[in-house]
């Protein structure tokens, strides 16, 4: 994938953020509020902090945990996406970072937090890949299976797993060279307040990537009615099509954030291969780069 392809679509975006005012307060709209009970499994946060955690949301995942690592279970899109999400991080980090993207372990040295890691899909390779991976989750029975299946590799057993929320780390004054948020942003209750938290937890010049879906009437059609009704990818009601931002509104929020995207990239599903590729159209699923101004 070319640096144009995603300058291109960055431009896009700039564009349609400083257009007339028309998105500011969109996000902050996206939601009528938040809860205020924690999942009952995990750590309650701190009095005072606000919580990012949707009981709803949660329940869904707690649900299914068992089948974290069923490669054609209800999280096989996320294995078979995988591998075109790392292709994007392993590009950008290294970029970002200075690193040598051929290298076998081109993140040796650098600290990464996978928040809402699940069962461990993506801090797995992240580990792999060198880096030092704390994955967290809301879900305690995912942290577990996470826990597990990590042990059976002793190059991903050095994952640390916890069950907690971004804003408990940011409690606790945890700081990483890189936090990572995919296919969480749109499970939960706040979504300005969460990315308040991914900032808080980066270092100064560090980075942050996010996927999720646009909320727009193509991904409608194919992230919900076609993979949960149709295809039955994901379980009916995996995905609440208002709880998806627009890339406009992620930036924008990323930006309230102290987060500047740099680089956006579309995923593309191609059915005769079953395979996912990167591509400029961020029109359905899309992840973003971003860098933490300095302070
Ligand atoms: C769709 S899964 C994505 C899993 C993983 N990030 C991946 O892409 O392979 C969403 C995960 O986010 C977790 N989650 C949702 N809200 C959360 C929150 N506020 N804090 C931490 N984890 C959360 C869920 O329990 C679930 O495991």
């Amino acid at each position: 994938m070319s640096g144009r392809m995603f300058t291109r679509s960055l431009c896009q975006l700039q564009k349609l953020c400083t257009s007339s005012g028309v998105k500011r307060g969109v996000v902050g709209a996206l939601r009528p509020g938040f809860h205020d009970r924690c999942y009952a499994s995990i750590p309650q946060p701190a009095a005072a902090s606000v919580s990012s955690l949707n009981q709803a949301e949660l329940a869904k995942f707690a649900a299914i945990a068992d089948s974290w690592w069923d490669a054609e279970g209800p999280f096989k899109p996320l294995h078979v996406m995988n591998p075109t999400r790392l292709a994007f991080i392993r590009s950008t980090l290294c970029r970002h970072f200075g690193k040598d993207p051929f290298s076998v372990r081109p993140f040796e040295g650098l600290k990464f937090v996978d928040v809402g890691c699940g069962g461990g899909i993506l801090s797995e390779p992240l580990a792999r890949m060198g880096a030092s991976v704390t994955g967290v989750d809301a879900v305690d029975k995912n942290i577990k299976i996470a826990r597990l299946h990590a042990d059976l590799d002793p190059v991903t057993s050095s994952i640390e797993y916890r069950c907690t929320t971004a804003e408990n780390l940011v409690e606790e004054q945890k700081k990483f060279d890189a936090v990572l948020a995919l296919e969480v942003i749109e499970h939960v209750a706040d979504p300005a307040e969460f990315c308040k938290s991914l900032s808080a937890l980066t270092v100064s010049n560090g980075a942050t990537v996010i996927s999720t879906i646009n909320r727009s009437m193509r991904a409608y059609a194919t992230a919900i009615i076609a993979a949960e009704y149709i295809l039955h990818w994901l379980p009916k009601g995996t995905h609440q099509w208002s709880s998806f931002l627009t890339p406009e509104e992620l930036v924008l929020t990323l930006q309230r954030a102290s987060i500047s995207v740099e680089e956006m990239a579309g995923f593309a599903y191609n059915p005769m291969t079953g395979q996912w590729s990167l591509t400029d159209d961020i029109g359905v699923n899309f992840i973003a780069f971003g860098i933490k101004n300095s302070e």
